[in-house]
């Protein structure tokens, strides 16, 4: 397993991706452990991405609960009809956020959070996860994040 990672962060928002991602699925390479690998990666995704905000939340127990993140604390338990991340659940797609207040139904686990992108992990017909980035700048995320951002959550849907 790498102990570190390199991510020169003069690079663009593209390169930064095309850099991380090899190294994360070196990260997790030998390790069948979902909670173990979704921590390193969240890790690394913060420390390689710079995200304010970075972690998952599990579909269960009829709701979905906070898994591994980085960043400040954060809501520990969302209904599926509440904020991005129940429309997430809801609608099963990924959902780009540009402006949170002009959200309804955004859930402010920090006022500091600007924009968000929310991406569902599914298998066998259930979403399994949704994985929440926030950044504390407006319009912040847009397609690059969504492809390598999903290229991510597939590999995670190849852990269920
Ligand atoms: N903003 C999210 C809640 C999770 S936190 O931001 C970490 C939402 O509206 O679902």
């Amino acid at each position: 397993m790498a102990e570190s990672l390199i991510i020169d962060q003069n690079l663009s928002k593209e390169e930064k991706y095309k850099a991380l991602v090899p190294q994360i699925e070196a990260l997790v390479t030998g390790e069948t452990d979902l909670i173990a690998n979704l921590s390193n990666m969240m890790a690394a995704l913060r420390q390689g991405m710079g995200f304010f905000w970075v972690g998952v939340y599990f579909n269960k127990e009829g709701q979905l609960v906070l898994g591994p993140f980085q960043g400040p604390v954060a809501c520990t338990r969302i209904p599926y009809h509440k904020g991005v991340c129940g429309a997430c659940y809801t609608r099963r797609e990924t959902i780009l956020v540009p402006d949170v207040e002009a959200f309804p139904g955004h859930i402010a686990c920090s006022s500091d959070s600007k924009s968000e992108i929310v991406i569902p992990v599914i298998k066998d017909g259930e979403v399994k996860l949704v994985l929440d980035v926030d950044s504390d700048k407006l319009n912040d995320f847009d397609e690059v994040d969504q492809k390598y951002l999903e290229q991510l959550m597939k590999l995670v849907e190849s852990w269920y």
